[in-house]
């Protein structure tokens, strides 16, 4: 069902994906081995204790393992129905080595691989062992949340009240600027993924996140088809259609999660949706990936802002920094977010579907023969908005397509004639990329004769790719 397109292999030692599996795997794995050896150190039960250094020690394999260039080992059966089709495929691939394997395949097995240590646990079982850095990092985000939280206020009473005396034709002008708008602060925000927390500061991840730096970033976006994407739904919500649902597959949770619930709360409260489908991952994936219990504990922070923003952090423990207070108004804009929110949630308006096929190895070239109802559900979407880098990868096979490659070929049976409407809001953090005018990619380049994409590595640059598969 794959594209015959070559995909992104970790042999291949002027790819992302050989760096990733030499330099940012290891650390990953350590900062997981960190993270269950103090939850395993503050444990009381000695059966717990016992099972978390178990856990310790089978990552420390794993990274023993990627390290050294060993066999991708058979995954353990922990009752989960994708097991068998990783197994399979493992040997279909004829049991390859770390650094001979296809980049996407090899970088979702280590995150499955992780999860049956906690799975197969007792008592680690619902244990996430990124939670503790997705929730710091949302923390370290503070002053975009607060700006957001402010706009997205506003902007709800403004739609609440609706008293222009625009024509049509300026209310649509300003509706596409709003949707343009709230899709580039949905498309940066994914610019703060954890997994690439080992190349960016704190200070760069503030920086990515303010208003001002989102028009300044407006160049660096390469691939924009927004506005084909707003003329779509605009179309659906002109012709009068009563249910018009949305999708987003949801990348990060923290800042990205917050942004992506600004774009939803926006489509409803504009009326260019009436519906949004929210689809998380149902086990910790790619560090930073959105679990359900990532959703309500952002709408705890919400409400008990005060109290999550001046608590001091471990950080501020160690520094000896106490964090500013929120003032009454900050703390007062959050709690108005809360209770928009839920009560969109508790409407029925947002809801959240997570399915095993997100946390599958293969790409969505496969969605229409593996996972049948889905790829039927997401039909009756008017568009399914793909967040993030892994879903890009995903979409297009993850394979070294020339970048000119028009998108609508790339994501194979997800394109023209399929039936769904395909939107992808990508920072740029691996080296594949269509879509691109011809010369792009060397101009990007400049000049560098390392044979390496680097522009494309460091979320930098970002790519907004539209097909329009129902037409
Ligand atoms: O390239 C860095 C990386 O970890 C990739 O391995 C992966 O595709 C991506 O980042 C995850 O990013 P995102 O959270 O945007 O999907
Ligand atoms: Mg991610």
């Amino acid at each position: 069902y794959d594209t015959r397109t070559p995909p992104s292999h970790t042999s291949d030692k002027t790819s992302f994906g050989f760096v990733s599996a030499r330099d940012r795997w290891p650390v990953i794995i350590t900062g997981a081995i960190d993270d269950v050896h103090r939850a395993t150190s503050k444990e009381t039960i000695p059966e717990k204790q016992e099972e978390g250094k178990r856990i310790t020690q089978g990552l420390a394999t794993l990274k023993y393992e990627l390290q050294h260039n060993r066999q991708m080992m058979p995954l353990p059966d922990d009752g989960g129905p994708d097991i068998a089709g990783y197994n399979h495929e493992l040997e279909q691939r004829g049991n390859p080595n770390w650094f001979n394997v296809s980049w996407l395949f090899s970088e979702c097995y280590l995150y499955r691989r992780v999860h049956t240590l906690f799975s197969l646990s007792k008592h680690w079982k619902g244990y996430d062992v990124f939670s503790k850095q997705k929730m710091s990092t949302f923390r370290s985000s503070r002053p975009a949340v607060l700006e957001l939280a402010a706009r997205y206020n506003d902007l709800t009473r403004q739609l609440q009240l609706n008293d222009s005396s625009a024509s049509e034709e300026e209310c649509e002008k300003a509706e596409e600027l709003l949707f343009t708008e709230m899709c580039e602060i949905c498309l940066w925000g994914n610019a703060t993924d954890l997994s690439l927390l080992t190349n960016l500061t704190y200070d760069d991840i503030q920086k990515l996140q303010g208003s001002e730096s989102r028009k300044a970033n407006e160049k660096n976006i390469v691939v924009n088809d927004l506005p084909a994407a707003f003329a779509a739904v605009k179309r659906v919500q002109k012709s009068g259609k009563q249910e018009r649902r949305v999708d987003i597959v949801l990348d990060n949770a923290g800042f990205e999660l917050f942004v992506d619930l600004v774009l939803t709360g926006y489509l409803l409260q504009s009326g260019l949706a009436t519906q949004i489908v929210l689809h998380p991952k149902n086990m910790p994936w790619f560090v930073s990936d959105v679990v359900p219990k990532d959703f309500s504990d952002l709408l705890n922070v919400l409400v008990s802002a005060k109290s999550f923003y001046e608590t001091p952090s471990e950080d501020d423990q160690s520094n000896g920094t106490t964090p500013k207070p929120l003032s009454d108004k900050e703390d007062e804009a959050m709690k108005q977010l809360f209770s928009n929110w839920s009560s969109l949630y508790a409407s029925g308006k947002i809801l959240l579907r997570p399915n095993v096929f997100w946390t599958e190895a293969g790409s969505y070239w496969r969605m229409l023969y593996t996972a049948p109802s889905l790829f039927s559900d997401l039909h009756q979407s008017e568009l399914v908005i793909h967040k993030g880098d892994l879903n890009y990868r995903k979409l297009t096979g993850d394979a070294m397509w020339d970048p000119t490659t028009p998108f609508t070929e790339a994501i194979g049976p997800l394109g023209p004639g399929s039936g769904m409407r395909t939107l992808a809001l990508r920072t740029c953090k691996a080296d594949v990329v269509v879509g691109l005018p011809a010369g792009e990619d060397e101009r990007l380049r400049d000049g560098d004769e390392s044979g390496c994409r680097k522009w494309a590595w460091s979320g930098k640059y970002a790519v907004v790719s539209f097909c329009d598969g129902k037409a």
